[in-house]
Formats: structure tokens, sequence, C-alpha cells
């Protein structure tokens, strides 16, 4: 978490810098600053609690130039948000400045060291033990105290240093998940922890391995390893265009990444089933169509609303390749005396490709010798090098810390590959999987109606806005839209929700149920529909409200529903990824009404680098 921008070039380096942290603002909004190298040769600076605009302002009030300079945004781990722990932190020299992604892990005992040797200490934070680490190593060569620091820090991190000796160069470094980019300009370089937040100046990028350092000024870059050996990489063009990072007149990055939708869903299928229906993903997954053969179980992980994308995969692989797959959350996979054997694929699931315990969780597998599959959205990420093989989502950019585009590329992504591999292993007649794959080229149509019901479902989003809890329940393949329906409303209106499998309902959550207590119901059509109908009776006779996601024309569930979102009927196997597009516009509505800060929720970040 945390965002991290440097800047060395002939130009004004303030405004860039903050214009890019903007774009970073998704991986932490505690607070924010800025370091730069005056006109003077001096390091000065600028840090504000809260989020970029306030440093913004501040910077208003007290401009800084300077052609050289380093940002952040925060996402607090060791030290309440404030000014003082706003990053960069400063040595006692006040010469050298560090920001810093990600946990110093012996920071405690480094600090008791540096204080004893007469160090003081300005914060409550980890990072700070780095500046005073580079100050007591610095022997004339900044490069060089850099890396005999990292010597000395444990952790996984990225992190940026700058220094008035050495006015026009930047030095950062990465070890572990926390990813950074080098950005090459015309006689100016950039370095940022994601892509999108350099787009706008430079598509020409390289990306930073772990144990990797790289040293920038106007001219160039120099890329090594942590002993200083040189590293030779190809420079990657980013397709993505400046544009897809913008909110194109839409209130919120949340609602346009909502209405993008049906093309995102395009671009995940295009080139992947071909005109006779049949996925097509042999040449750039790159495992052995034999190995894939050979497996006799799949073991799917990761977090958040990737783990729900992993769980709608998990029903489309028993139901298309009669395999036992099992879901295991990423934060959990470690300790869970997991069986895991070469004959068990291991399916890892990331939007970003960068989270800490998606990574760990990959890792384990490895060492167990299973080999991982990566659903991923960023070429090049940690996830992405680590993986076996890799499906790339191909959602593009996504800014608004709800994942909502991103779920949904997932969810075909993973379509594609139980086609695929149902294919492969003969599972199910090529009819059926044909059946399939035409009506998956349906799915974008059918999300763009979904979305016509927008303005309808705000209406109820106005009468359901003050719940004390709402209840979403879903079965069997739409479980996992449940509990994504949940996850989505909690975490950018603060209402609470939960999701639930709803045969569990009366062994539990239904004590909840009252006359401010809503449930929402996934019945569109399919084995469980006659089921949900029962469940939604039993909440109707606790004066529940009850709001329906049903399928046009569905007369008995309107008789039963207080609200009805419309979907279009699909294929039940693809239900999911209709179903919960009515459920991110409801919760989107409610956040937005309340006036809650739907693309930056509090406490929340986008992309968790830390375990
Ligand atoms: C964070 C985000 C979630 C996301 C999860 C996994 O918690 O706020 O929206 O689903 O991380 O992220 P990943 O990049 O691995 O898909």
């Amino acid at each position: 978490m945390c965002g991290i921008v440097g800047y060395v070039g002939h130009r004004d380096g303030v405004p860039i810098i903050l214009d890019s942290l903007r774009r970073l603002e998704y991986r932490g909004y505690d607070s924010a600053g800025i370091a730069v190298i005056d006109v003077d040769g001096a390091l000065t600076g600028s840090k504000a609690e809260g989020k970029l605009s306030r440093l913004a302002e501040r910077l208003d009030d007290k401009p800084l130039r300077g052609t050289t300079g380093l940002g952040h945004t925060r996402w607090a781990t060791h030290g309440r948000p404030s000014d003082l722990n706003a990053h960069p932190h400063a040595d006692c020299s006040g010469k050298v400045a560090v920001v810093h992604n990600g946990i110093i892990e012996n920071y405690a005992s480094l600090r008791d060291r540096l204080i004893a040797n007469g160090h003081t200490f300005a914060s409550e934070t980890d990072t700070e033990v780095i500046a005073h680490l580079i100050e007591e190593n610095d022997k004339g060569d900044l490069v060089a105290a850099v890396r005999k620091t990292l010597t000395e820090v444990r952790g996984a991190y990225a992190l940026g240093v700058i220094s008035s000796d050495s006015p026009r160069r930047l030095v950062f470094a990465r070890s572990g998940a926390s990813p950074l980019v080098v950005g090459i300009g015309e006689n100016e370089m950039f370095v940022a922890s994601d892509t999108p937040a350099i787009l706008k100046y430079t598509r020409k990028q390289v990306i930073l391995r772990e144990n990797e350092m790289v040293v920038i000024d106007s001219d160039g870059y120099s890329l090594t390893d942590f002993l200083g050996n040189p590293i030779e990489r190809d420079v990657t063009q980013v397709m993505w265009d400046a544009g897809s990072a913008e909110k194109d007149g839409f209130k919120h990055f949340m609602l346009k990444e909502m209405f993008v939708q049906p093309s995102v869903v395009k671009e995940t299928l295009a080139g992947r089933i071909d005109e006779s229906n049949d996925a097509q993903l042999a040449a750039e997954l790159q495992i052995d169509e034999s190995l894939l053969r050979a497996v006799t179980k799949i073991s799917i992980t990761g977090c958040g609303t990737a783990f729900h994308a992993g769980m709608v995969g998990m029903y489309l692989l028993r139901a298309l390749c009669k395999l036992p797959v099992e879901m295991e959350l990423a934060s959990e996979f470690r300790y869970g005396d997991r069986v895991l054997d070469p004959a068990t694929l291991t399916i890892a699931m990331s939007q970003s490709g960068e989270t800490a315990d998606t990574i760990e969780a990959v890792k384990v597998a490895r060492a167990a010798g299973s080999p991982v599959l990566g659903i991923c959205n960023v070429l090049g990420s940690h996830l992405s090098r680590l993986a076996d093989g890799v499906l790339y989502t191909r959602g593009g950019p996504e800014i608004g810390v709800a994942a909502t585009k991103t779920y949904v590329s997932q969810a075909v992504a993973m379509v594609l590959f139980a086609l695929y591999l149902a294919r492969v292993r003969h599972s199910e007649s090529p009819e059926r999987l044909r059946a399939i794959g035409e009506a998956t080229k349906l799915l974008p149509a059918a999300i763009d109606r979904c979305l016509n019901a927008s303005d309808e479902i705000r209406k109820a989003a106005q009468r359901l806005r003050r719940s004390r809890s709402v209840l979403f329940i879903g079965r069997y393949i739409n479980v996992p839209t449940a509990l994504e329906g949940a996850l989505k409303l909690k975490e950018i209106s603060y209402i609470h929700a939960e999701g639930y499998a709803a045969g569990e309902m009366k062994h539990g959550p239904i004590a909840l149920l009252d006359a401010k207590v809503p449930v929402v119901a996934i019945a569109t059509d399919g084995r469980v529909r006659e089921k949900i109908i029962s469940n939604m009776s039993e909440a109707k006779a606790r004066e529940a409200k009850i709001v329906a996601v049903a399928n046009y024309g569905d007369k008995e569930i309107a008789a039963l529903a207080d609200y009805v979102f419309w979907v279009p009927h699909v294929d039940e196997l693809l239900s999911p990824i209709v179903n919960v597009v009515p459920l991110q516009l409801l919760a989107y509505h409610i956040a937005d009404l309340e006036g809650k800060d739907v693309d930056q929720p509090r406490n929340l970040a986008k992309t968790v680098t830390v375990e």
C-alpha cells in the first residue's frame, strides 16, 4: 500500500508529482507529502494529514519548486495518520529524505540502536529508520549508502531516496511485493508505484523486480541488483491509454468503471472464443495440455473481490470439468495444512498481481510442486512472474477502490478457462461447451441492459439507504454474488451487510431480520429459484423488505418482492456476471446518496501489499 512517485527532469516537478500522486491515491490516502531539491540546492518539503487535496492546499499557500523530487500518499501501518508521520521522512541533517511503501520488520531494534548513536526521531514510523541509516552509512556516495542500508533492513518494501548532496539523482529499491515502475521520458525520468500514475507522461516503462535498485537522473536510469550488478531489462510499451485513468464526465471512477463493463467483457473475450465458439487459450497460457489433463484437483485462492470471482470459478470448474475444486482465502492459505502436489492446479486470482497474501499463497503452492495459473490484470506484475501460466483479464486500470469491472473480467476469465479446460479434458460435451461459449459473447449486451436500470436502482437506494444492516442471499453459483453484493455495500457505504448462502439464513442470520433490515435475494432462473423463493417468503414473514434480482417478467418474484432489479435471462453458469451489476449499482447509489467518498472509502486501499 502507499503510493510513491519520483521525478527528475527539466520541468518543475511539483505539479507532476502531485498529479501522479492523485492517480495513486487509491493505494492509501491517510496523508501525503512531497520533497524537492529547491533552486538553492536545499532539500525542502511539505506534508499534510488527510487526502492529497490538503497537501495541494498547503502547496498553494506555500509553493515549492524543484526539478528533482519525491512524493508519497500513505496508508498507515506504523504510526497513526498525522502530519508528522506523513512521508517523506528526513534524517537529522535534513539532507536526506525517504518515502516508503511496505513494512520494515526490524525497525524497533534499528531505532533503538540509532537513538543510542545520537539520532533523534521526529515520527512514529518504521520508515524513518531508513533515512537515519542512510545518514550513518553515507561516506560521500549516496547509492553506496542506500545499498549498505538495504543490508540492514528486513521486510518487504519499495522505497525512494532523495539527497541534497546528490541533487540531480533519485535512488529507488524494491524488495518483496511493493511494485515500482520506471517511466522513460525525453530528458526526464519518472518512477511510480503503478503504471497509470505516469501514463500521461510516458508509455515507455521498465518494471522493477524483487531485490532490485534503480538510480534515475534526467538522462536515464541504471538498474542493478542490491549488490550493484547491472541488470538488462527490455523497455515495455504500455498499451493502456491515458484516458482510461480519467473519469470521462462520470461523477466517480466507480460509476465510470461500472458503465464500461460491457466493453471490458468484450476485451476479455477478444480472440479467445473462436468461430466455432470454442475457447482457445493454449498459446497464451503456456501450460502444457498434458499437464492440464493430469490434474486431479484444483485449489483456488485470492483476497476480497478476487476471492469471490474465484468462487464463481469453483462452481464453473466443478460443473464443466468434473474436478474436485477447493477454495482458500490467500491470507489463510499457509496455515491450512493444505494437501498440494504436482497434480493440484492452483489458481491465484488477483487484479493487481501484487497482493501480499496472494503472493505468499502462490509461493506455498509452488513449494509443494503445484503448478500455478495466475488470473491477473497487470502485465509484468509479481503474480504474473511467479505463476507458471497467466490468463490476463484485460480490465484496464481500475481507480475506484471498490472493484467492479475487474471483478466481472475475472469471472469472465474463469468462464474461458473452465470452457478450455473442459475441452482439453473432454469432461463435457462439445455441444454444451459451445453453447456456453456462444452465450458468453452475449454478456456485454446483457450487462448493458442491467446498467440501463441505474436510475430505478437509485430510487430504491433512496428508500434503503437508512437500513441498519442488509442481508444478501443467494444459492449455488450466486452465493459469491451475494458475498460480493454485501462487500460492495459495506466497503463504500459503511452499512453493515452480510452475504449468505440463502439456506443458511434460518441457521442464524434470520434473527437479525425486522423492518429495518432488508434482504436482497438473487432469484434468477435456474436450479435454485424455487428454494430462493421460499427463503424470500421466510424473510418477508419477519417483516423484512425484500429486494430481488430477477429475470424480466418473473411475476411470482414481482408479487413477493418490494423492489425488483430486472436482469436479462442468461445461462445459469453465466448468471453471476450479470446479477452482480445491479448490486454494484445499489451499493454505489446508497453510498453516493449518503455523501460517502465512493472512490476512496475510509481505511481501505486498492492494492494491499502488507500481510
Ligand atoms: C483490496 C481491495 C479489494 C481487492 C483485494 C484483492 O482489499 O480493496 O478491492 O479485491 O484487495 O486485490 P487483488 O489486486 O489481489 O485482486
